[in-house]
Parts: C-alpha cells; sequence; structure tokens
C-alpha cells in the first residue's frame, strides 16, 4: 500500500475562507449576566482590529427567550460602519426581521431545526410551522430589500430525536433555497457530527446546490468540530462560523458546549494554507475581552502554545 505525499505548503494554493464571527450571538446567548452593549461593542471592535470582517452580532428574538439578546436593536445601531465588514443578525420571524429592517440590517440568519422537538423547544412551533414561518419570513425580507440565509439546526443529530437523515438536510435546503434563501448554513448545534457524516451530507448537498451557497457551523463538544471543517474544505466549503475563545451554546439544546474557537479555526486554516486576513495576535487580544466581560476563562485548544508563542517572541502577532 502507498501513500501519496502530502503537498508542501509551498504547493498549495493560498485560497481566501471567510471566517464569520457568531461570539456575540451564538457566544454570548447562554451567558447568563446581561453584558451591556457598550462592552458587547468592545468585544466588536476587538475583533474588527483583528481583521474580522463577517459577523452575527445579535438576535432580534423575543426577550423573554433569550434576555441577552434584549438590546439588539441598540447594538445595531452601535455598530461601526466599515467598507467590507458585514453584519448579520438571527431571526425567529416576521417580527425579528421587521425590527431587524429598521435598524438597518441587511442580512438575517433564520432558524429552521431539522426536527420536531428541536423546533418546539427553540421556536415553540413543529417543524412544518416552523419551515413555513422560514419561507413567509424569507420572501418577506426579499420585499424589504434585505437578504436572508437560513440556519439549518441541528443537522446532523438533535438532542431529542437523534440522528438526523441527510435526506431531511438535502429536503429542508432545497426548501429554504427555493423561497429565496441566499446562503444555507449547516449547523451541528450540539457539536455531535463525526467526519464522515459531514462528507456524505456536502457529498449530496454540493452537486445539487454548489459549495458557494452554503457555510459550515460546528460546536467543539466532542473536540470533532477542526476535522469536520476539513471535511467541508474537501468538499468546496469556504465559509465556517466560529466564536473567539470558544464561547458559546445554545440555551434550548442540552449538552451543546462551545462554539469551534476562532484562534482554532484561524491556527488551522493557516497552517493548510488558507488566507483568511485575519491575525491571529488580534484574535488573542479579542479573547482577552471576551474573558473580561464574560468573567470566564477562555481559549480554544491552540491557545497555551499561542500564548508561548507571543511571550517567546515578544511581539503582537503569532510568528507563521
Ligand atoms: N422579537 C421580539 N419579540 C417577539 C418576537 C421577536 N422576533 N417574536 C415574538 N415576539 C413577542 C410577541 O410580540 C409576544 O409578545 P407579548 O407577550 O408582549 O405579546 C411574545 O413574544 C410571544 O409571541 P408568540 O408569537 O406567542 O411567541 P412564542 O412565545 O411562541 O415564542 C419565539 C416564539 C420564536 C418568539 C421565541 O421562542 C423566540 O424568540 N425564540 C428564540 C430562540 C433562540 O434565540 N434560540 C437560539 C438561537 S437558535
Ligand atoms: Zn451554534
Amino acid at each position: 500500500m502507498s501513500c501519496a505525499p502530502t503537498p508542501s505548503f509551498a504547493e498549495v494554493d493560498m485560497e481566501n475562507v471567510v471566517i464569520n464571527e457568531v461570539s456575540l450571538r451564538d457566544g454570548l446567548q447562554l451567558h447568563r449576566e446581561f453584558v451591556p452593549t457598550a462592552e458587547k461593542l468592545r468585544l466588536l471592535k476587538r475583533l474588527v482590529d483583528a481583521g474580522i470582517r463577517d459577523f452575527e452580532v445579535t438576535s432580534f428574538v423575543s426577550p423573554k427567550a433569550v434576555p441577552q439578546m434584549a438590546d439588539a436593536s441598540d447594538v445595531f445601531a452601535g455598530l461601526p460602519v466599515l467598507d467590507g465588514v458585514s453584519y448579520s443578525a438571527l431571526v425567529p420571524n416576521r417580527k425579528g426581521l421587521e425590527r431587524a429592517a429598521d435598524v438597518g440590517c441587511k442580512t438575517v440568519n433564520l432558524v429552521l431545526s431539522a426536527t420536531d422537538t428541536m423546533n418546539e423547544k427553540n421556536i415553540r412551533m413543529s417543524l412544518d410551522e416552523a419551515k413555513a414561518t422560514c419561507v413567509d419570513t424569507i420572501e418577506h425580507a426579499a420585499t424589504l430589500g434585505v437578504n436572508a440565509d437560513a440556519y439549518i439546526a441541528v443537522a446532523f443529530e438533535c438532542p431529542f430525536e437523534r440522528r438526523v437523515d441527510p435526506r431531511r438536510i438535502v429536503d429542508l435546503t432545497r426548501e429554504m433555497f427555493e423561497a429565496g434563501a441566499g446562503r444555507v448554513i449547516i449547523a451541528d448545534t450540539i457539536g455531535a457530527a463525526a467526519p464522515a457524516q459531514v462528507s456524505d451530507l456536502f457529498s449530496m448537498l454540493v452537486p445539487e446546490f454548489g459549495a458557494e451557497r452554503f457555510a459550515c457551523h460546528f460546536h467543539d463538544t466532542r473536540a470533532m468540530a477542526l476535522a469536520n471543517v476539513w471535511e467541508a474544505l474537501q468538499q468546496g466549503i469556504r465559509r465556517f462560523d466560529s466564536a473567539v475563545g470558544g464561547l458559546g451554546g445554545c440555551p434550548f439544546a442540552p449538552g451543546a458546549s462551545g462554539n469551534l474557537a476562532t484562534e482554532d479555526l484561524l491556527l488551522f486554516l493557516r497552517q493548510c494554507g488558507f488566507e483568511t486576513g485575519v491575525s491571529l495576535g488580534g484574535v488573542v487580544s479579542a479573547i482577552d475581552v471576551a474573558a473580561e466581560i464574560t468573567g470566564r476563562a477562555l481559549g480554544g485548544r491552540v491557545m497555551p502554545w499561542v500564548r508561548t508563542q507571543l511571550d517567546q517572541a515578544n511581539t503582537e502577532e503569532v510568528p507563521a
């Protein structure tokens, strides 16, 4: 048996990958104490300074359901307007869309969970009701000149109904695109997917819809997020959600833990030869702010090594 030689990094094309930062939404929504709007914006500023250009900054959901997001409109109003920087927000329904559009949000992200029980727990709707709500909201967004993307949550495993058949995800994806969604974000909400599932699912999705219409949202509950990113990269996916320090989790999905940490994703992409335009030293500085505002020690798996590099080199950037 022979192994194909691994190409050296110099031989690998530098291709761009987009990191979409979700720490202000997914990262904070589980955090119990309300984080003042100014602190959220301070974290955002550090992330922008680190070179991140794509963000999901908040959710226009019921403040009774997720009190941390009660200041969604204020967060949006306080965002710096910068060339090349895009802000999106999660919305569960028309009301959320209208609140978002009122404050100038140009891209909303709907959430369709793949099972009945997860939709019930998250947005108090059956799967069919959730689908109808997503379709209605996506269509309404078009009339307001707002782009609508759709998360398909618990796309691999549901905490209540276990394994999800990939054919169901293909069908839900088709319905979201037919309604007018620009992009579908495949979300492993509880971090349960194994790499083979990611590869199986995208080998069904990509030929039908095209890789450029997808993004991935992985949680690192079982330390498989980067292996899953790798599988998605092999299938041509070039956009990934992550949160600095590995903040995050869904309040309505038992067992969900933090998002894939931005620093882990960034170093991984860098070492695999992909270009992101993001500074690792800058991300470390954002982690420090995230730790201050949450009062929690944060950091992905790479952090001990990254801090050593920064200390040894006495610099603000991690040497390549
Ligand atoms: N933003 C703010 N308030 C909203 C809202 C929105 N997008 N949608 C509904 N509401 C308000 C209604 O106006 C109503 O207010 P009232 O009690 O003052 O009259 C109240 O919420 C209940 O409305 P109803 O339509 O009966 O909703 P519900 O109680 O069945 O809750 C959702 C449904 C979707 C609004 C709620 O479950 C929710 O916001 N979930 C978000 C979950 C989430 O963020 N999960 C994590 C991300 S995946
Ligand atoms: Zn998530």
